[in-house]
């Protein structure tokens, strides 16, 4: 088969690591079957033949990951912010998505989010859905179609969760089995991901039985970790003579580097957490909006970058209000300002590079090469166009990057392209 490839021409920017931004205001980003071959001011020869599109002075940038996001929870978004995240769950969480067992409601709900995040800069995401087979089976089928390359689990939940939404632990086994062998075969950029909802709603035995299929079917896992005091209290209490919350995964065999396992907040995890969560490779999912809006804190992440942990953002729907990535990564900014203001002095307040870096290779790396425009990874890009908003200065880039970031708009997307296919 001949390679098929194109050319796209605009002002790119882009991180290949944490420190600095990328940026050229005219310059040419080549994508050869699906795979990225660089940027270059100049156009080599060998791509001269390459067909093009010119996006002028509009904004290219790599897609973004949302490393941590509930679809079902969408129908709620910036609603039901005045509760901490325990009685959020009860109160509002859990009656929401019990909702999915319903066919019709399920399928017009997931229909909503799955439009919102085809038309964001996202184009990666892992997801968690809700403990029904059918329902999330139906929300794989969607995001298949949108042509985004995403992760989606089944929730699992044996324990402290109320009766009209909780399963026991055979049920919650037997269904994952059943899901998974329905899933298998039937997706090109949908994967399933094992979801223990966390270590208060999954006894030992259901987390034990996971570790099993983790392995048995190389499954990543995803799942939450040291998001609030309460929780906490609530885990030392169930899981006596654990070293760290993350260590009732541990224990059971979830966390690794290979298959990977993502774990969001971290917010009160301590220096015993932050090192094992690095020697496992985990992946953090930092959530800065929804870590305030259910009144949980400010994760340390500045400590998990320099422990050496892979962090990436996310969204956290409907802890967080938006599915929106760039808003994520104004939130990192902020709320890290607040940390090193008001708890820990000695800790530098994130930069730009970095979140754009988290948002983009970051988080991506949890799919691989993918969130660079550097040779040999996956051609996910996004062109923004930013001229509804004039100025009299001349803007690098990664300036106007900063700009769209604080001014809260990925919205205004002219093209969109995941693996080397353009969706719109
Ligand atoms: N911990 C367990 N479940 C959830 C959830 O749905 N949202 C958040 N923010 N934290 C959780
Ligand atoms: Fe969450």
């Amino acid at each position: 088969m001949s390679d098929t490839g194109f050319v796209l021409h605009g002002a790119v920017t882009w991180c290949e690591d944490p420190k600095s931004i990328r940026s050229f205001p005219d310059a040419y980003v080549v994508c050869v079957n699906g795979i990225c071959r660089g940027v270059y001011e100049e156009l080599p020869a060998e791509y001269a033949n390459l067909p093009q599109e010119d996006f002028w002075d509009k904004l290219i940038i790599p897609g973004m990951t949302d490393l941590h996001t509930h679809a079902p929870q969408y129908q709620f978004r910036g609603l039901h912010m005045d509760l901490e995240l325990m009685d959020w769950l009860e109160q509002y969480a859990f009656p929401e998505e019990a909702a999915y067992k319903r066919r019709l409601y399920a399928e017009r709900a997931y229909d909503l989010f799955v439009e919102e995040l085809y038309c964001g800069a996202t184009t990666r995401a892992v997801i968690f859905a809700t403990k029904h087979v059918g329902a999330t089976l139906r929300l794989m089928d969607l995001l298949e179609e949108t042509g985004l390359v995403t992760y989606v689990g089944k929730v699992n939940m044996d324990r402290n969760v109320p009766d009209y939404y909780c399963e026991t632990t055979e049920e919650s086994l037997a269904a994952t089995k059943k899901w998974l062998k329905k899933a298998e075969g039937r997706y090109e950029r949908t994967s399933p991901i094992l979801t223990p909802r966390f270590t208060p709603a999954c006894s030992r035995e259901l987390l034990a039985g996971l570790a099993e299929l983790r392995k048995e079917y190389r499954l990543p896992v995803q799942s939450h970790v040291s998001e609030s005091p309460q929780e906490i209290e609530l885990v030392r209490e169930l899981e006596k003579g654990i070293s760290c919350y993350a260590d009732s995964y541990d224990r059971c065999g979830l966390l690794g580097a290979e298959p990977k396992t993502v774990l969001a907040h971290g917010v009160w995890s301590d220096e015993t957490e932050i090192a094992l969560l690095a020697e496992r490779g985990v992946f953090l999912a930092h959530c800065p909006q929804s870590n305030w809006n259910v009144r949980s804190g400010i994760a340390p992440v500045r400590k998990f970058l320099d422990a050496g942990v892979p962090v990436g953002l996310g969204s956290d729907v409907a802890g967080g209000s938006t599915t929106s990535i760039f808003t994520a990564m104004k939130d990192a900014v902020q709320a890290s300002k607040m940390y090193w203001r008001y708890v820990c002095p000695d800790e530098a307040p994130l930069t730009l590079p970095e979140v754009f870096y988290m948002a983009t290779k970051g988080g991506g790396a949890f799919f691989g090469n993918v969130g660079s425009f550097e040779p040999g990874y996956e051609f996910d890009a996004v062109v923004l166009d930013d001229s509804a908003y004039p100025t009299m200065r001349e803007l690098t880039p990664a300036e106007r990057l900063e700009r769209l970031l604080y001014l809260s708009d990925d919205r205004a997307i002219v093209g969109k392209y995941v693996r080397g296919s353009r969706l719109y």
